[in-house]
């Protein structure tokens, strides 16, 4: 792969099932050591975007390059560059994870030596080194999508695509998962990672990608599309909230005019725009500390990407995610 060339460019891919447009024409791409997280709800097309990558399936239209190669003129190619998650069909339950990570690597060509000691590096890497000897059979599923991970790092692969990782895991393995996506990106490796949960796109990605309905419909950092619906604010809870109103006093042109309108007996604290961020903050404690008023808390809240992706998708949100 050449250097200045992307892990993954994708140019006006199209795919239909039948009657259903899963994809209608999506372009992105992802630089070399990137992770760009693929968000969108159920059915947005995100699996199948992946599998049109992994040579899966088969697009209608449009061009994907991955590490290199071309999905449609040399699928031999991209597989042999790419790591997909979701093997754990192929883990032989009756054999042990090591037994697994060493036949693996003999399947992608290590000597004897060089597997034995790939499959005791990844056990360690994974965590998995106490259970190295038991069978796959009797693992837990967050221990399983481990194994199914190191599996497909036997050999280093340029690009990885990682379909959902964490859904139905634990704290705990998904952060060992997230750990993971941050040790691919120190490697250079470039990852695609599917997601439902935000938080996780909001950690993880370097890029962000929103799909709905088959087609991206926004694109940036997390900080991006953050700041695509509005800016920051800065949020008071006064002590005593019989104080509000000479809090709207003190606090003057900080606060927009309709502000005023909308406090009412039940008010417990007030939302200050801050456009600029700490520098409001500390307007904001400044002129309320003149006016003596005591606070229980005060904190610069940012939107989060959860009412970015619901202003972005509309009334379609990821299961679980909307509050
Ligand atoms: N093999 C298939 N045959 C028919 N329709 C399919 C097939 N695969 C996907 N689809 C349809 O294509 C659309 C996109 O599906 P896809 O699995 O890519 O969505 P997704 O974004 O991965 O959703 P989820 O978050 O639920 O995993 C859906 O309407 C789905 O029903
Ligand atoms: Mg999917």
């Amino acid at each position: 792969m050449i250097e200045s060339e992307p892990g993954v460019l994708v140019e006006g891919i199209t795919k239909s099932f039948g009657q259903v447009k899963a994809l209608r024409g999506v372009s992105f791409r992802a630089e070399r050591g990137q992770v760009l997280g693929i968000l969108g709800p159920n059915g947005a097309g995100k699996s199948t975007m992946v599998n049109v990558l992994s040579t899966l399936v088969r697009p209608d239209g449009g061009r994907a390059i991955v590490a290199g190669h071309d999905v449609a003129h040399d699928p031999a190619a991209v597989r042999r560059s790419i790591m997909l998650t979701g093997q754990s069909a192929a883990l032989d339950n009756m054999l042990s994870a090591r037994e697994n990570l060493i036949l693996f690597g003999r399947l992608m060509g290590l000597d004897k030596q060089s597997a034995i000691r790939r499959a005791g590096q990844l056990l360690e890497e994974f965590d998995l080194e106490y259970a190295a000897d038991r069978r796959v059979g009797q693992y837990s599923g967050g221990m399983r999508r481990r194994i199914d991970i190191a599996c497909g790092l036997v050999v280093r692969p340029q690009v990885v695509f990682l379909d959902e990782p964490t859904t139905g895991l634990d704290p705990r393995s998904r952060q060992s998962v997230w750990d993971l996506v941050d040790r691919l990106r120190d490697q250079g490796i470039t990852t695609l990672l599917t997601t439902q949960y935000l938080e996780e796109a909001d950690v993880l990605s370097d890029n962000i990608i929103v799909i709905d309905n088959g087609a991206v419909i926004a694109e940036g950092t997390a900080d991006e599309l953050k700041a695509r619906i509005g800016t920051s604010y800065c949020e008071v809870i006064p002590l005593h909230t019989h104080e509000i109103p000479q809090m709207v006093a003190a606090l003057g042109n900080l606060l927009p005019p309709g502000l005023r309108s909308e406090i009412n007996a039940e008010t417990v604290s007030l939302s200050v725009p801050a456009p600029g961020g700490a520098q409001t903050l500390a307007e904001v404690l400044r002129r309320l500390d003149q006016a003596q008023i005591e606070l229980i808390d005060i904190a610069l809240r940012r939107p989060s990407l959860d009412q970015v992706f619901l202003s972005l998708t509309g009334e379609s949100s990821p299961a679980g995610t909307a509050s």
